[in-house]
């Protein structure tokens, strides 16, 4: 949206929700979530109570990577709907005040890009140089970098004998940034859909723009006690791409969310805030899931999922500023990591922490619902590429395809990219064709319709927790102090401004816990504004599997 007057920065009291498009609800039944049917769904999402979406991908896309691999960044993918939908989509929104942003894919094309196509045929094309590139013959490669799924980054192009460099899956060429014409005319494909009157962009892989040099291999980083994803990420000089970008945005009145993958929290308090390159960042060390163990309840280890959030939170306490998170499209879903993958209690507790928190939240999709992560049997039934890849790796090297499997059942991103649960229906109510991707367990009885009309449903309480956070100012503008930081698996923490005080106390596990409140803690006059059951509040007080609360109390600045 243009700027008008002063800039607002609305963003910071306002709770995000991210929808998958593919997975959200399909209205023609082809199986496959689009616009017509997010446009369908508004009265639900203004009844929930966000204040805007971040929609993952609808550009024109071979969908190697589910629209990550962008062919033309401005259109939208046939399976998606058109531009009039997704205008349609924008002006539907803004009359109910929820608010768009979408992905912004800057360090990679598809290479069905037409800059790649052209780039193939000659060295001499224009467009050539808008990728990156390196001479040399079939078989050698010009260095030893791989990939998270430890994939090798070079794929080679016989017909212009030369390699080409690509972070990710070999069909998305990353982009050549030092190429001043190319950073033209990719951020003039973001003014498009500015001036279409989006709200913002979440900046995909923004950290990796920067490369080093390609005489530095992996192996001397590792052995040299350096990180070896140091090579493409947050790279020096990085940060004259990232002012680039956000000159390119400074005329407009929006929310930008950097995917801060391997950006420590002094950078972030850098990157972000006052003079930030963007408004917020999402943080991914809580994506190691350190502990997680799929025989294990809950799976992850709730001490080391607190260490990294407190940290974060403590760290950009004064300076700069988050987007909390429990799950994406690239996570497991938080009932299965995080609580017990089927209570209400769980998924309860958990939105209690996530709505708690300092910045700006966003729930992923179904979360209200309490969906759970799915179970794979087969190979056959998982979409993800990355999986698919790291499965052949695993399956070449150690020859057991039951290891193969197992590794990747428990980490592939198909597990929390599984339809929404509209309602009692076939396929839940996402759609009448055959569904791209299974639903996942559990949906029966625990539909968005069925829990509408429950008071005491995973989703009317999420719509309270909402409100709750909007109208407490500790809530959506205090400080963050933490409290628990015993190794136990209970979260508690403060948050406060001048004249209000909130304390949040929770246990993530499935046995009781107990916990001692500090003595600095005053016990009077505080009231309990939302809780997953009654909790009387005491010094030391035990708390049940899942049990959450917040207490509220006045304060004087
Ligand atoms: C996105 C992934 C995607 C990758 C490449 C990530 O940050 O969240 O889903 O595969 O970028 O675009």
């Amino acid at each position: 949206m243009k700027q008008e007057n002063k800039k607002s920065v609305w963003w910071k009291k306002a709770v995000g929700y991210q929808i998958y498009p593919m997975s959200f609800q399909d209205s023609n039944g082809d199986g496959i979530g689009d616009i017509r049917g997010i446009i369908n769904r508004i009265d639900y999402l203004a009844n929930l109570g966000i204040d805007f979406i971040w929609l993952n991908p609808i550009y024109k896309s071979p969908q190697i990577d589910n629209g990550y691999d962008i062919s033309d960044f401005r259109n939208i993918d046939p399976i998606f709907g058109t531009i009039n939908d997704f205008q349609e989509l924008i002006s539907k929104l803004h009359k109910k005040n929820i608010k768009l942003i979408i992905d912004l894919v800057l360090n990679h094309s598809s290479d069905q890009h037409y800059w790649f196509q052209e780039a193939l045929n000659s060295k001499d094309n224009p467009y050539h140089d808008y990728y990156i590139w390196q001479d040399g013959v079939a078989n050698t490669k010009p260095n030893d970098w791989v990939n998270w799924s430890g994939a090798s980054e070079w794929t080679y192009y016989p017909q212009i004998r030369q390699w080409n460099y690509h972070i990710f899956n070999k069909r998305m060429p990353d982009l050549n940034w030092e190429n001043g014409k190319l950073r033209k005319d990719l951020l003039l494909t973001a003014k498009f859909w500015l001036d279409m009157g989006i709200d913002g962009f979440r900046l995909d892989a923004i950290s990796h723009l920067k490369k080093m040099s390609f005489n530095i291999s992996m192996k001397s980083m590792r052995e040299s006690g350096q990180d070896p994803w140091a090579v493409h990420t947050n790279v020096p000089g990085l940060e004259n791409f990232l002012k680039e970008i956000k000159y390119a945005f400074s005329g407009y009145n929006i929310f930008t969310v950097g995917e801060a993958s391997g950006i420590t929290p002094g950078q972030a308090s850098l990157w972000t805030g006052e003079n930030g390159y963007f408004n917020a960042i999402f943080e991914l060390d809580q994506n190691r899931h350190d502990g997680y163990d799929s025989k294990k309840r809950p799976k992850g280890n709730i001490q080391a999922f607190k260490k990294v959030i407190f940290n974060w939170e403590t760290r950009l306490n004064i300076f700069g500023w988050l987007s909390p998170y429990l799950a994406n499209h690239d996570n497991p879903r938080s009932q299965q990591v995080w609580g017990d993958n089927r209570s209400d209690s769980s998924a309860k507790a958990l939105s209690l922490i996530l709505l708690s928190l300092k910045g700006t939240p966003f729930i992923y999709f179904g979360d209200e619902l309490g969906i759970g992560s799915k179970n794979f049997t087969s190979i056959e039934q998982i979409t993800d590429p990355e999986a698919q890849i790291a499965y052949q790796k695993t399956k070449q090297e150690k020859g057991n395809i039951a290891k193969a499997f197992t590794d990747i059942a428990n980490f592939n991103r198909d597990q929390g990219r599984t339809p929404f649960w509209w309602n009692e229906n076939k396929n839940a109510g996402f759609s009448d064709g055959i569904p791209w991707l299974g639903i996942s367990d559990g949906s029966q009885g625990r539909s968005a319709e069925s829990q509408i009309k429950d008071p005491n449903s995973i989703l009317n309480f999420y719509k309270k927790m909402i409100q709750v956070r909007k109208s407490s100012p500790s809530l959506n503008q205090g400080l963050f102090y933490p409290l628990s930081l015993e190794q136990d698996s209970t979260v508690n923490f403060l948050r406060q401004t001048n004249s209000q005080l909130s304390l949040v106390i929770s246990n993530l596990s499935d046995t009781t816990t107990q916990i001692e409140l500090p003595t600095s803690i005053d016990l009077d006059n505080w009231l309990q504004v939302i809780a997953t059951r009654p909790t009387r509040l005491q010094r030391k007080m035990s708390l049940g599997p899942y049990q959450a609360a917040i207490f509220m109390k006045r304060v004087n600045g």
